[in-house]
């Protein structure tokens, strides 16, 4: 029998009539601890300072930024995701290698306040060099590109200050070549191999991160990250090269980034690794888009947050990455979707 055939026997709709069947028969559940929320940290005390690229998002001060770690744990978020917005910057990004500097004060002020609330930080120079890229740079035949092999003896050194102020796990985004060995070596060799390193493995270079350079003040100050940044019109069989890479030399969760336009990286790394634990960044410019439109009254913020997360976790990401953190625990406590 052809499948118009069956009809009326088989009526799908009978599936969606009652919300107690359509609830039953939910596959795809958000939850609070599975959400990561970034912070903006910038030295000072008592510093708070809107972001006016990301509504309800500001930079804060070390002090402050711990109290935002406190309300995390208080919802049951999944932790924490630091941004440094360092004083001073320069070519090669030093600021990024005290064990001083902004986001090791904030690592401690953070485990003071709840040393229970996982502390993620995200390992890049761009917020740190003068120029905006991630790393020093250097000159090649007429060209000035990023200087990947010095970049990894950097982002190695870092890693470490980081694990010296207490981060409990380390996620470098520079997307440099071979950027996992060089940091698992680093961390193991200052007797951190217990600390885990979650990559951005697949990272494009997308116009998506907009409202975040003006957040992080790590707009690159000359063209584009294009030269280490995935190209967004290579096919998926890219990305799974880039985490395949990052696995053998010691990842142990990686990240697709942005989520939203990238689904199908997800879902194909899904299936590739079915066990391995995989973030996806709801990044600033799909936040964003939301915020200017709901200002609008354009669309519910609400809804369309919810949907935007349901659909990055049904295409197979384990860990959500967002602005939204923070309502979607509130949310979620609500009213279930
Ligand atoms: C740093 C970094 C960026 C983001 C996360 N880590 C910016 C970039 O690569 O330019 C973007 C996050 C967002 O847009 O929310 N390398």
């Amino acid at each position: 029998m052809n499948p118009q055939g069956m009809f009326p026997t088989v009526r799908l709709r009978r599936l969606r009539y009652l919300p107690a069947v359509r609830r039953l028969v939910r596959q795809v559940h958000l939850r609070t601890e599975q959400m990561i929320l970034p912070l903006f940290v910038r030295p000072g005390r008592a510093v708070k300072k809107e972001i006016p690229s990301m509504p309800g998002h500001y930079q804060l001060s070390p002090d402050l930024a711990a109290e935002e770690v406190r309300e995390a744990g208080r919802l049951g978020l999944g932790g924490v995701l630091l941004f440094g917005v360092p004083e001073h910057k320069d070519p090669e990004g030093r600021e990024a290698l005290r064990p001083d500097g902004v986001i090791p004060q904030a690592i401690r002020a953070a485990k003071d306040a709840a040393p229970n609330v996982l502390v993620i930080t995200d390992l890049c120079f761009c917020e740190y060099t003068d120029h905006g890229h991630c790393g020093p740079l250097y000159q090649r035949t007429g060209r000035t590109d990023v200087d990947n092999d010095a970049t990894l003896e950097l982002l190695g050194q870092q890693a470490v200050v980081h694990a010296q102020a207490g981060a409990d796990l380390i996620a470098p985004s520079g997307m440099m070549d071979g950027m996992v060995g060089a940091i698992r070596k680093a961390l193991d060799a200052a007797g951190f191999s217990d600390v885990p390193i979650l990559s951005y493995s697949a990272k494009y270079a997308s116009a998506f991160y907009g409202p975040f350079r003006q957040a992080a003040e790590s707009a690159p100050q000359f063209g584009d990250r294009r030269s280490y940044q995935m190209d967004p019109a290579v096919r998926t069989e890219q990305a799974l090269r880039e985490i395949e890479l990052d696995l053998a030399e010691g990842a142990d969760m990686v990240m697709v980034k942005p989520a939203l336009a990238y689904l199908d990286v997800i879902r194909e790394v899904r299936r590739r690794w079915p066990e391995v634990p995989l973030a996806a960044y709801n990044v600033s410019g799909e936040y964003s888009m939301v915020k200017a439109a709901a200002e609008q009254g354009w669309l519910d913020e609400k809804l369309i947050a919810l949907e935007m997360l349901t659909a990055i976790c049904r295409a197979g990401a384990d860990i959500l990455i967002t602005y939204w953190a923070k309502q979607t625990a509130h949310w979620l406590a609500e009213s279930p979707i």
